[in-house]
């Protein structure tokens, strides 16, 4: 559960550490308003105002890692979704070296990795638009990982756990060394995603995928669907299959699978 100073990331990262802030998000958004340069990481030890997706709080006490990564290239619109499952990938592979020998590390859609079914990470992707290049002038993935603690859900809410409850000891609840891990593995997947494009990055992710070809219920904000997670598309939506309808592609939702 260390917090070392001492952590050393590799070129083009540049570190900023911080013991408390309101959202490691809301604090890159600052920097990046002020010049920030590409590949700044905030990290904080805790957030008084963590963000999750759809508006939801991330609860955010000691012993977790919170951080965010300001990209400042002139990414097109449709590469925000894709850069989230190069950073999903990446939390994935790196919850895997941590969770103990054996254990069942997936991603779920969008940008879930769960640890025997369980949510053990997020990610938040936010975005400033340029309207005149139709670019972002800069994005800010952040990345929640349980690694002492998880929140108690609530009801019909997806289940969370932590490494911590999943077994792990010593320094696999280390914080900085996941940190170290995690953005080497972004780092090595950014490269192929630039040099290859999506194609085996959307590979990479569907290997881990949970529920694939299995029954999915999707919740949108106005409606429930209940079909079969089919495919997961080139711009990153997912693809399902409905009963005597046509497929949907749904681009934003909470997804639940059956256990
Ligand atoms: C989700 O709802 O699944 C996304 C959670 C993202 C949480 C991380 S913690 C670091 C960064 N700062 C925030 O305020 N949110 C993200």
């Amino acid at each position: 559960m260390n917090h070392k100073k001492t952590l050393q990331l590799p070129s083009p990262y540049r570190l900023v550490e911080l013991e408390c802030v309101d959202s490691t998000n809301a604090e890159a958004k600052r920097l990046a308003e002020q010049g920030a340069p590409d590949c700044t990481i905030v990290w904080a030890k805790s957030q008084t105002a963590g963000r999750g997706r759809r508006g939801r709080e991330w609860v955010s006490g000691d012993g977790n890692l919170y951080f965010s990564i300001l990209l400042r290239m002139p990414y097109p619109m449709e590469t925000m979704t894709q850069l989230s499952f190069v950073a999903a990938n990446a939390v994935a592979d790196a919850v895997q070296v941590a969770a103990p020998r054996g254990s069942f590390v997936n991603v779920k859609w969008p940008n879930d990795v769960l640890v025997e079914g369980k949510k053990i990470s997020g990610i938040l992707m936010e975005g400033e638009p340029d309207m005149e290049t139709g670019a972002f002038k800069w994005l800010v993935l952040g990345i929640g990982v349980n690694i002492a603690s998880h929140p108690v859900v609530e009801e019909g809410a997806y289940p969370a756990t932590s490494l911590a409850a999943q077994g792990s000891t010593g320094a696999d609840l280390d914080v900085a060394a996941m940190l170290d891990t995690l953005a080497k593995r972004f780092l090595a997947g950014l490269a192929t995603w630039r040099n290859l494009g999506f194609g085996p990055i959307r590979r990479h992710w569907l290997a881990r995928a949970k529920g694939l070809g299995g029954p999915v219920t999707v919740r949108l904000p106005n409606e429930t669907i209940e079909g079969v997670f089919g495919a997961l598309d080139e711009k990153g939506a997912l693809i399902l299959h409905l009963d005597g309808q046509p497929n949907r592609t749904i681009t934003a939702g909470d997804v639940f699978i059956p256990f």
